[in-house]
């Protein structure tokens, strides 16, 4: 009889052959774009279709820290973290290290086929950290779109009903069903119908650009949200109502002190499923686990990717037991749902968030990004609004003077300057103008402060 293997316990990794330091300094070997960039946009531009649009002008080369190195040698600040990605570090080499010994023993098998023990681990590990102490199972996916479109199917399953609610500025994905429940028809929808149906939108008390008080829009909204399910589509009908706890790509719209608890209280009164998706929000980014325990919201269902992985293609569904036991065997997975890699990827995530207490930093970079942009905003009035949490925070760009008129071409300026200065700034808003900022965790003060020097600068030109 063979011994049983023991799995190594995560942390414990020998890391791979690791390459010299990345200096953790903004610096510019080249003009932006340099040389090597322009050539391989030139090769993108005959081999790649035009609908993949890329941001930024440098192409990466490595990462780590607060700095992406392009393949030009140039050094540039990290304020994207890849979309809320590399949340703990870009090639993080304990992240590496869990993935490379798990490759090195098994890269796939599908789940479904022949279950492996990191795919178990990661599902326990985000059931016990998820809010709520009820019954709860996980299910794994590759993608952020990948787990909403299963949350439906949950939600569907599990109450017999179709109706979906999403909100105005709502972003969830660009599959089919996620393309119906997003808001913004450019880029994400234009051309791309006919979406499927049982989809219903309701405002987003979004309280920059509604008159009045922000618990006037939360009651606002929740009055026009009360019309459409209890008065036009009826609870009977709907499923399942879905929001990101800060909307994220809609502009990183946080809604009103008070709004989440009485949607979820909506919710339960009428027997719909609340849907928390913080793919965006989730794993430690806005100060918290999950953005829905800054107000002790306790979600039945909740979908997560972008950070869990730490770059790594891994998303979940994280839901109330007799919720995610409603379909039927066989009914729920994916060739590659839940790869073996990324879940031991993910598992060294969680656990550098509890043990390194990353919502701490993460709290930490927000102070320093919202008293430098508030100052700034108090000469600088291009900047309408300086709103998000933890180290998930925008400003909304507006034309100086006019009634909070969206300001994209700055926006756009703005953030292409700063690539050209050495950081890396993304876009977002349902009308563009809106510069957000998703630095990686491992970002130190000093270059927070750096880059922040760049913004500042250009948004004041
Ligand atoms: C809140 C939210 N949901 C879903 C998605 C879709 O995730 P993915 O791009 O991994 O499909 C995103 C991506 O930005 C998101 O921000």
């Amino acid at each position: 009889m063979t011994e049983a293997h023991t799995l190594p316990a995560s942390g414990t990794q020998a890391a791979p052959t690791a390459l010299p330091p990345l200096e953790q300094t903004r610096h510019l070997a080249t003009e932006i774009p340099g040389p090597a960039s322009r050539e391989l946009s030139a090769r993108a531009t005959q081999a790649l279709p035009q609908g993949l649009g890329t941001a930024q002008q440098t192409w990466a080369y490595r990462a780590g820290g607060g700095i992406v190195e392009d393949v030009d040698g140039n050094r540039l600040i990290d304020l994207g973290s890849g979309i809320a990605t590399t949340t703990v570090g870009n090639a993080d080499p304990r992240v590496v290290a869990a993935a490379h010994e798990q490759a090195q023993r098994l890269t796939h098998t599908c789940f479904l086929n022949q279950p492996y023990e990191a795919y178990l681990a990661l599902c326990e590990k985000l059931s016990d950290i998820t809010p709520g102490d009820h019954a709860k199972r996980t299910a794994l996916f590759s993608t952020g779109a990948e787990a909403l479109e299963n949350a439906v199917k949950y939600a569907r399953a599990a109450t017999g009903k179709s109706g979906v609610v999403v909100f105005d500025h709502a972003f969830h994905g660009r599959t089919n069903m996620t393309m119906a429940m997003t808001a913004k028809n450019n880029p994400y929808k234009k051309s791309f119908g006919p979406f499927p149906g049982e989809v219903y939108r309701t405002p987003s008390p979004y309280s920059y650009r509604w008159a009045g008080t922000a618990q006037e829009a939360a009651d606002e909204a929740l009055a026009q949200l009360a019309l459409i399910v209890d008065a036009q589509v009826g609870p009977e009908n709907i499923a399942c109502i879905v929001l990101e706890p800060i909307q994220g790509e809609g502009g990183f719209i946080v809604p009103p002190e008070g709004f989440l608890p009485r949607l979820s209280e909506f919710c339960a009164d009428r027997g719909i499923l609340f849907v928390a998706d913080e793919v965006q929000t989730g794993i430690a980014r806005t100060g918290d686990m999950f953005a829905c325990e800054h107000e002790g919201v306790v979600p039945d269902l909740m979908t997560l990717a972008k950070g869990l992985g730490g770059g790594y293609p891994i998303a979940a569904v994280v839901g109330r037991a007799e919720v995610m036991d409603a379909p039927h065997r066989g009914g729920i997975g994916g060739t590659y749902a839940g790869n073996p890699v990324a879940c031991a990827a993910a598992l060294e995530v969680l656990r550098q968030c509890e043990e390194d207490n990353l919502p701490a930093r993460a709290r930490e970079i927000g102070e320093i990004l919202t008293s430098r942009l508030r100052e700034a905003a108090e000469s600088n009035p291009a900047i309408g609004d300086v709103r998000g949490r933890g180290a998930m925070i925008a400003v909304e760009v507006v034309v100086p003077g006019s009634d909070k008129t969206p300001d994209a071409a700055k926006v756009g300026a703005v953030a292409r300057a700063c690539e050209q200065n050495g950081v890396l700034v993304l876009t977002a808003g349902t009308y563009g103008n809106v510069l957000r900022f998703l630095p990686p965790l491992t970002i130190s003060d000093e270059l927070l402060h750096d880059a922040l020097d760049v913004v500042i600068q250009q948004l004041t030109v």
